[in-house]
């Protein structure tokens, strides 16, 4: 049983059971120099880096079976369909979708939420209906709702957060009324690292109708998703925040919802019939794909999929708890650096501000250092005005980084502060 980060104890810290050495030899962009200091990657919110695996079935997919998918009777066509129809049945297992045509492939979770609002959104809301989202939501879980309430007239509304970074439940819950058509919520907040009791959300929306989006882009590399037991209506993820390739992710969708949605883009793929008068659409997950695909991409994600399904999620996520835990402690004791959420159940990221230092300052430092954070709002402005910040710094972590890199950051902060004060 993983303990949850406010459970644990320096005691339970378990990064050393898990073999970090091992992992690291399969990630062969780890093992370099920059700026004449050994790279000390941690900035896995952004993106991932990949193993050898993944950029070895990339280059064989390119080598050896690269053709059109769905379009041809030819060998390499057949063989590059079966990859790319295979990997969906990798993901539909990976997410525990009831179905393989519930997984709709995507550029990433952007334009996962940007189809459903889109396609659902456009059908299901009017002119004062409602769509709810939190205060800790990025860019993308706000920008493609506030495009369509504009569209619709209708309005966007935000639960608030407590200033540890948690969703106020009861607030949320408020927000919730005949007016609201869907709400739409991240799993893992991307600048927080805050983890939402997504299950008890879906549960007190669809207790008065209301589908769920679930934002799953920083979610997906750290916890088991179970869509299924979430019971979410849609759930979106990005390959390359998964050890997979850039440019491909993941929609997915309940069956019966996707069926009577209509199609986001037109074009090849997406038909079964075309005359000019009428074109008759493809089935699921068909009537969501048009035009040719990332296959190389769908490829890689699948590979990515094999290979934390081979280090398994149990072991990531207790060594990913006691990593955190660490880094939390390490980073909280030193002078003049404030935590930037705090809540009792986190992932992955470590937010912080610095007394006498902007945080473009720290990152430029770190760098120096080695150091790969990111700095700046995330993404998530309005999470920053809600915080008072202009911006923190903002380590993330992946099952690759190690106590001795946390050690490498509190010392590079160290440094900062000598120059900055
Ligand atoms: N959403 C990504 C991040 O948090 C880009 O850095």
């Amino acid at each position: 049983m993983v303990k949850a980060l406010h459970e644990l104890k320096t005691a339970d810290y378990r990064v050393d059971a898990f073999d970090v050495a091992r992992i690291r030899r399969d990630f062969p962009i780890l093992h370099q120099r920059v700026h004449g200091k050994p790279l000390v990657y941690l900035d896995n919110a952004a993106t991932t880096q990949k193993p050898q695996a993944v950029i070895d079935a990339v280059g064989r997919y390119y080598s050896t079976d690269n053709a059109n998918v769905h379009r041809g009777v030819h060998l390499l066509s057949q063989r590059a369909t079966d990859a790319y129809e295979g990997a969906r049945v990798t993901v539909q297992n990976f997410i525990n979708a009831a179905e393989s045509c519930e997984v709709i492939y995507v550029r990433g979770t952007t334009e996962a939420i940007n189809l459903v609002a889109q396609t659902y959104g456009r059908k299901s809301v009017g002119a004062g209906d409602e769509i709810v989202i939190t205060a800790m939501d990025h860019h993308s879980n706000i920008v493609p709702w506030q495009m369509l309430c504009d569209e619709k007239g209708a309005k966007l509304r935000v639960a608030p957060i407590n200033d540890a970074g948690e969703l106020l439940l009861d607030e949320y819950e408020r927000l919730l009324t005949p007016k609201t058509k869907l709400v739409a919520i991240p799993h893992v907040s991307n600048a927080l690292g805050t983890v939402n009791p997504v299950k008890r959300l879906v549960e007190l929306a669809h207790a008065r109708g209301v589908p769920v989006l679930v934002d799953g882009a920083q979610a997906a590399p750290h916890l088991k998703i179970d869509v299924q037991d979430l019971n979410c209506d849609f759930y979106a993820f990005s390959s390359h925040k998964v050890f997979g390739p850039t440019g491909f992710g993941v929609l997915y969708g309940k069956k019966a919802l996707l069926e009577k949605m209509p199609p986001y883009q037109g074009g090849g793929d997406m038909i079964l019939s075309v005359s000019f008068e009428k074109t008759v659409y493809n089935a699921l997950p068909y009537k969501f794909e048009a035009g040719t695909p990332h296959i190389a991409g769908a490829v890689g994600l699948a590979q990515a999929i094999h290979y934390l399904l081979g280090v398994g999620f149990d072991a990531i996520m207790g060594y990913e708890a006691g990593l955190l835990a660490y880094a939390t402690e390490t980073i909280a004791a030193l002078p003049g650096v404030k935590i930037i959420g705090t809540a009792k159940e986190k992932a992955g990221v470590i937010s912080f501000v610095m007394d006498n230092a902007h945080a473009h300052d720290v990152g430029t430092i770190l760098d120096q250092e080695g150091v790969a954070i990111r700095t700046g709002h995330h993404c998530a402005m309005p999470l920053m005005k809600r915080f008072g910040v202009p911006a923190t710094a903002r380590a993330s972590l992946a099952l690759y980084n190690t106590k001795e890199e946390i050690d490498t950051l509190a010392a590079a902060i160290l440094k900062v502060r000598e120059v900055f004060g």
